[in-house]
């Protein structure tokens, strides 16, 4: 029967890290998949994390299950993370959750509860979006569109095209849309886009599908959450996925949330319900580690502070790195103008070269970047950033 499967090609993202991993070359700079480094070029268990971690295991009693929903003490911590502890919706009992594995499960898990409700609805995403949206939202039989979003031309965001796109849905079409930290292009919707976007998914009767996977790494973790908070205060129904891989840095323990927020308190109860079905179909239950250590860290106040403090030392260490990328390259390339950097959000911009130039970056310089030039800026760090500058200026200066 597996005769007849064909090999397929790796996965655009992944498969730069399996790449970059086999390169000897001791200058090697990993830009590649989106994961937090330090100064030393390490991606570090947070401190909050390992003391969360010691608590727990030193309490644990039990690795019996725990249910399909998740653990229902993480559920809750995300809700006031995400909503804000105070916010309405969370009163009504407007809103249930169910926990993912990882942001990914979550995706996935909001994409199959779409399919569940309306088989026919269509998914909007941004060009571009995060490459991994397309299987995780298609994977269950949703057809995909697309809605413009940024313009390589300028770097910048195309407002008037994505709301003239969205203008034309019918209702209740799905239009997913990326909280903060836009991956793969660190391009943020601004408050007053955010707002123009939601009264047209108000008068078209849009369904809103926002991933969250950066919260924190942004601007903060109450702005970076802004656009969720007024589209749940405003709106009838909104689904919203969540991941704790970058600001946790619980990447390997696949944990993560969707939230369904609806009008009634019995349709959320109706969606749980159907989600919990799903689950049990596809995996039974999520792994708990991981949601377990997040809800012990954001239980207490000592622990609360201590990731607060780690997750703004990562915000500003981006910021840092964008600053100084822009300085840098105003030097190599006086010609061209790099201060959009600057300017966006999150682990990612892209560069703005063509593919042949991305990969004579990889091959000539071992320089790891996808296809799309997308970097993942926390790469970069005080002993390579000017390497990568000189190499990315030489490449650019090379006429094809
Ligand atoms: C990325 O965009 O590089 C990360 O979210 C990792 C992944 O799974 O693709």
């Amino acid at each position: 029967m597996f005769e007849r499967l064909d090999r397929l090609p790796d996965d655009p993202i992944l498969g730069l890290m399996a790449a970059f991993r086999a390169d000897s070359d001791p200058h090697k700079v990993d830009l590649g998949v989106g994961v937090y480094r330090d100064a030393r070029g390490e991606t570090p268990i947070l401190e909050c994390v390992r003391q969360g971690e010691h608590a727990l295991i030193e309490r644990q009693a039990t690795k019996s299950y725990v249910a399909p929903a998740g653990n229902p003490a993480f559920n809750q911590a995300m809700e006031r993370l995400v909503f804000g502890a105070t916010h309405p919706v969370l009163s009504a009992g407007r809103v249930k959750t169910i926990q993912g594995t990882g942001g990914c499960g979550a995706l996935r898990l909001g994409a199959e509860l779409i399919r569940a409700a309306s088989p026919e609805c269509i998914v909007h995403v941004s060009t571009p979006t995060w490459q991994n949206h397309v299987p995780l939202l298609s994977g269950c039989g949703l057809k995909l569109e697309r809605y413009p979003y940024y313009d390589g031309a300028t770097h910048s965001i195309q407002l008037s095209a994505m709301l003239a796109q969205l203008e034309r849905l019918p209702p209740g079409a799905c239009v997913l849309l990326h909280a903060s930290c836009h991956n793969p292009t660190g391009a943020d919707l601004s408050e007053t886009d955010w707002r123009e976007v939601l009264d047209l998914i108000k008068r078209r009767q849009l369904l809103p599908f926002i991933d969250m996977a950066y919260q924190g790494l942004g601007v903060g973790v109450d702005a970076d959450a802004a656009a969720i908070r007024l589209f749940a205060a405003e709106l009838p129904e909104l689904l919203v996925a969540v991941s704790c891989s970058k600001n946790f840095g619980l990447y390997r323990e696949r944990t993560g949330a969707l939230h369904v927020v609806t009008e009634r308190p019995q349709v959320a109860e109706a969606a749980l319900s159907q989600e919990v079905r799903i689950a049990r179909s596809l995996y039974s239950m999520p792994p708990d580690h991981g949601a377990a250590i997040v809800s012990e860290v954001l239980a207490g106040e000592a622990l609360r502070s201590l990731w607060l403090r780690e997750l703004t030392g990562m915000r500003e260490r981006i910021s840092t790195l964008r600053h100084e990328l822009v300085r840098q390259f105003a030097v190599a390339c006086p010609g061209q103008d790099f201060s959009f950097i600057a300017r966006q959000r999150g682990l990612f911009s892209f560069l703005g070269i063509t593919v042949e130039q991305v990969r004579r970056l990889r091959t000539e310089h071992h320089i790891y970047m996808t296809d799309d030039s997308r970097m993942n800026v926390a790469g970069l760090r005080a002993d390579n950033i000017g390497y990568f500058v000189e190499c990315a200026a030489r490449v650019l200066a090379r006429a094809n």
